[in-house]
């Protein structure tokens, strides 16, 4: 499994594991609006990647793709930094796979690889978090390595966050 930017040919593959992922609440990709065109959104991440065109409150940040022998298998973002709500509840990297996907090892070697990259680009500790009720992502951070810091509710209480460092 690699994880690589996109590219110009993943459009199809991508849009289409987008709307599998979105149908199970989750998304693949961040930051497409609704009729953007694909080239656009690869200028989108890649400025956004480059710490360009910022908008207040955005922090620089990547999108990358979990590839298979070419098969889009998930996705990962990694933020370079955090701001306040990223520091309480978003943290820096979020990661999911496709359902058809699933319980082969590949989100836990996402994170092992999201994790090297937030590293060499001078994040030295990395916040990871997850949902008290999302067993597998929990499972998969304490894989890497991610020591619990606490357990805080979100949505005024109507959730609980896990909240995990890698030092
Ligand atoms: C959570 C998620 C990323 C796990 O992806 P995955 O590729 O299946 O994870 P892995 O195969 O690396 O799982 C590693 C371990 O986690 C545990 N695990 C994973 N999914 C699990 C589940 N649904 N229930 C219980 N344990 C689970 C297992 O112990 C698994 O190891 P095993 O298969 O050898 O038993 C995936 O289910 C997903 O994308 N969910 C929707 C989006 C999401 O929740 N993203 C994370 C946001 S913080």
């Amino acid at each position: 499994m690699r994880l690589r930017p996109y590219t110009h040919d993943d459009e199809v593959s991508a849009r289409e594991a987008n709307e599998v992922m979105k149908n199970d609440g989750a998304l693949l990709l961040l930051d497409l609006d609704d009729g953007m065109a694909w080239d656009q959104w690869l200028r989108r991440i890649d400025e956004h990647r480059r710490r360009l065109s910022l908008s207040v409150g955005l922090v620089p940040a990547t999108q990358l793709v979990a590839d298979v022998n070419g098969v889009i298998v998930g996705s990962a973002r990694i933020r370079f930094s955090l701001n306040k709500d990223l520091k309480r509840t978003g943290g820096h990297i979020g990661y999911g796979v496709l359902p058809a996907h699933r319980r082969r090892g590949y989100a836990t070697e996402i994170l092992r690889q999201a994790l090297i990259i937030a590293r060499s680009q001078g994040v030295a500790r990395v916040l990871v978090t997850c949902l008290d009720d999302n067993v597998g992502s929990a499972c998969v951070i304490e894989r890497c390595g991610g020591v619990l810091e606490d357990v805080i509710d979100i949505d005024e209480g109507s959730r609980r966050l896990r909240r995990y460092w890698f030092t």
